[in-house]
């Protein structure tokens, strides 16, 4: 590999003498920043990375460098200073309360010459610390995309100890050994998610409303979840396990509901086998749109069919793209082919007003009432828990991949290209297709199967 990492992981400092030389040190034999994703940084695009050094000359802000990273990602700050890294790491650890980044590597000193030149008296030391960031948003900021106050953690004393060897090792090469903490929010952010959203309504309302969900949904929700992921271990074929969480833990409350979920974290980036051409470009290659639709559809079969698991809430910040492939994350509204939930029950009505108020619902709402959806299949599943419901959003999905930023630079999209027209098609003929009441297209393995058939007739296209 080259001794210098692309130009976007180092605002264009990749030639710095410090940058090629911790990464000569420090990163050259890292498996996670081996197999990083650096393949679109490459094409200069604008897209968060993995991996980002900061030289004396970039400002070493922890604001603006957590939005340039990854989920995960790590920023190597570099100095001659040592006085200057010792403040760098400060501000990183203490910014917001202190629960964004972790001091991955305390300051510490890097030779810049041999042990013979030293010898001689010249000076040779510079400075170094790595942070990497752990919380999906700023601390402290709401987001309408997240419910769950979710985290990157090392992993639980307990869990490690008792843990299963190689899963750790494999954790430990792709993920640095961290694990997804999924938590029941503080009472105090919802209620500053609550009064974002009704601004008129008073304190003491808001707080009542907000340990409503603190205290009772969200651990009813994460105990389901809880269980849907034991279910997917068992019953999801193994092929499949990688693409889906692995419950690591679950910790519940005095009366049994799960308050803290820890699973393995399916890391977004390339996914291994789209190897690389060339050049800086040391990990794999983004999937095309075609992989991506043909993927996700395959993972929904089974999830459908194998395991008998609906996932209700497939909106693409519940979709990741892993070294495996693509994968879905958060089974929190997941329900049981056929299981039943009486009407009046706490369950049944939470379950109710989901399926009347969720993003998706509305969106089919909307949809079937403009006539841009009429097969009789998904019509019917509006208001419905339904198998329907998964594969009518994977079938508007597909086109457009990066409505989930996390995405870019993982998937390629090119709206002109036959690939997109061709799978545009197929989503029209998914939603609108010519006898509404007898739809070709009834499930997530019939959406698969028409997949094959485009990637069939491009290949012939494109054979000589
Ligand atoms: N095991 C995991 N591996 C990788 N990423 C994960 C994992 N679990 C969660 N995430 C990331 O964290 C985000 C939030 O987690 P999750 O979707 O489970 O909760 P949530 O979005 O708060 O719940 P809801 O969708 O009900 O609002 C996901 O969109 C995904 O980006
Ligand atoms: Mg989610």
């Amino acid at each position: 590999m080259t001794s210098a990492p692309p130009h976007a992981l180092t605002n264009g400092h990749a030639d710095h003498p410090l940058v090629k030389l911790v990464t000569r040190k420090r990163f050259a034999a890292d498996p996670e920043y081996v197999h990083s994703c650096r393949s679109a940084t490459d094409q200069g695009a604008d897209l968060p990375v993995d991996f980002l050094f900061l030289t004396d000359s970039d400002a070493r802000n922890p604001e603006p460098v957590f939005a340039q990273l990854r989920w995960g990602g790590q920023a190597i700050l570099l100095s001659d200073s040592r006085e200057a890294i010792g403040t760098a790491a400060e501000a990183f650890v203490h910014w917001r309360g202190g629960a964004g980044w972790a001091l991955e590597q305390p300051p510490a000193t890097l030779q810049k010459l041999p042990a013979i030149l030293r010898f001689l008296g010249l000076r040779t030391r510079a400075y170094y610390c790595i942070v990497r960031k752990l919380a999906l948003i700023p601390p402290g900021n709401t987001s309408d995309r997240f419910t769950y106050h979710v985290s990157l953690a090392r992993p639980a004393k307990a869990a490690a100890a008792s843990g299963d060897l190689a899963a750790l090792a494999a954790a430990r090469s792709e993920g640095g050994g961290y694990e997804v903490v999924k938590q029941v929010p503080a009472t105090e952010r919802v209620v500053a998610r609550l009064r974002e959203k009704f601004p008129e309504a008073d304190g003491e309302t808001l707080t009542r409303r907000a340990k409503k969900f603190t205290e009772k949904i969200f651990p009813v929700f994460l105990t389901r979840e809880t269980a849907i992921l034991r279910l997917l271990a068992r019953d999801l074929p193994q092929r499949f396990h990688h693409r889906v969480p692995r419950l690591i833990d679950a910790q519940a409350d005095a009366n049994g509901f799960t308050r803290t979920l820890r699973m393995n974290w399916l890391r977004n980036g390339c996914p291994i086998g789209n190897s690389a051409g060339g050049g800086n470009a040391v990990g794999g290659q983004p999937l095309t749109q075609l992989a991506f639709a043909r993927q996700a559809a395959e993972l929904l079969a089974a999830l459908h069919d194998d395991a008998h698991v609906m996932h209700l809430d497939l909106r693409l910040d519940n979709v990741v793209i892993t070294q495996h492939g693509v994968g879905f994350v958060d089974f929190g509204s997941a329900v049981r082919v056929g299981e039943n939930f009486p009407e009046a029950s706490l369950l049944g009505n939470l379950f109710e007003e989901m399926m009347r108020t969720s993003q998706i619902q509305r969106m089919l709402g909307r949809m079937s009432e403009t006539g841009e959806v009429t097969s009789e299949d998904i019509c019917r599943c509006y208001g419905k828990i339904d198998k329907a419901v998964d594969f009518f959003y994977l079938a508007v999905q597909i086109n457009n991949p990066h409505a989930n930023p996390d995405l870019r630079g993982l998937v390629t999209v090119d709206k002109g290209s036959d690939e997109a027209r061709e799978l545009a098609a197929l989503t029209a003929k998914i939603l609108r297709p010519e006898d509404p009441a007898n739809p070709p297209f009834k499930s997530a393995r019939d959406i698969f199967t028409g997949i094959l058939e485009i990637e069939k007739k491009l290949t012939r296209k494109s054979a000589p």
